[in-house]
């Protein structure tokens, strides 16, 4: 018999809402969606249950507080957390989010000891940290996502200015979730042709800049935080580990003297498995992409400073 995978995802907000829908539609397992408030849990479950007929899935959902109800899940994902409101940086959200993804991951990791933690809680590569640390699992088992959503922004306004289909355009952005990511350009291909054939060096510095400050220009029309592309981006990291994909997706992951870091989870190349992260990709980065990779890892060793 096959044993059907069981999901828990944290925190009935936008992106923990949205998680789940792309889960049950992709029929990935069951899945437990937590909420501090179980009606709103149990709301958001019926509903989705309600679709099944319609969309043709057959997973269970089910909404509760109870994390004894998450027991022995595959994957666990975290979205609880104050979100980003207009003017505020990913940071300010530090050391509120650090106390209830604290408590979150020491929950999970009772009942779930064998899963793989996705973070997607900001500021995320310092929370990726507190997950880690308030789990006491080893680091290939937290992963944080934010590298898959800052890629496909870069890779959907690369396709727009080019008019190709957006699958047409591959390419990764790794280091912080903040203001020190980086698009690798080097990794930027349309169609298997580099991009810097394609677009001037202009035209590529206006759409770097505008994937950095993509979760902000969100939040500046829609007045909340993105959750669309962040859920795909989840989902796509949850398929990878349940499925055992082992297929090297950009993710926040726990360094050990790769790229020269050590001791902060930063957004690198990794390959997600059944065990998590299997393996950090090694790129050839050029000279400039390198110490930006630093500069990145600086700020998220500041921040895990301050916890
Ligand atoms: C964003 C949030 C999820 O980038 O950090 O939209």
């Amino acid at each position: 018999m096959i044993q059907i995978k069981k999901i828990t995802v944290v925190g009935a907000g936008k992106v923990g809402t949205s998680v789940v829908q792309i889960l049950a539609y992709k029929n990935l397992g069951d899945i437990t969606l937590v909420n501090r408030t179980a009606g709103k849990a149990q709301g958001i479950a019926l509903d989705l249950m309600e679709s099944s007929p319609v969309e043709g899935f057959g997973a269970n959902i089910t909404g509760t507080d109870d994390y004894s109800l998450t027991k022995g899940s595959d994957v666990v994902v975290i979205t609880a957390g104050l979100p980003r409101k207009e003017g505020m940086g990913r940071d300010d959200l530090l050391l509120q989010n650090k106390a209830i993804v604290y408590d979150i991951a020491k929950n999970l990791a009772k009942y779930s000891p064998n899963a793989v933690i996705i973070v997607v809680t900001n500021p995320l590569d310092a929370m990726a940290y507190v997950a880690w640390k308030a789990s006491g699992f080893k680091e290939n088992k937290v992963v944080g996502m934010a590298g898959i959503l800052d890629s496909s922004r870069l890779r959907y306004f690369i396709a727009k200015e080019l008019n190709v289909p957006p699958k047409s355009v591959s390419g990764m952005v790794l280091g912080s979730h903040g203001d020190f990511m980086i698009p690798v350009i080097s990794s930027i291909k349309v169609n298997g042709k580099p991009v810097i054939k394609l677009l001037s060096q202009e035209k590529l510095n206006q759409i770097i800049q505008r994937t950095i400050d993509a979760g902000a220009e969100i939040i500046k029309l829609e007045g909340d935080s993105a959750f669309y592309a962040p859920a795909s981006s989840v989902a796509q990291m949850a398929e990878a580990i349940l499925k055992d994909k082992k297929t090297f997706l950009p993710c926040s992951a726990f360094l050990n003297g790769e790229y020269g870091i050590k001791g902060i989870f930063i957004g690198v190349p990794a390959m997600l498995g059944k065990n998590g992260i299997e393996k950090i990709m090694k790129l050839d980065l050029t000279g400039q992409e390198l110490s930006s990779l630093q500069k990145s890892a600086d700020a998220i060793r500041d921040m895990v400073r301050k916890l």
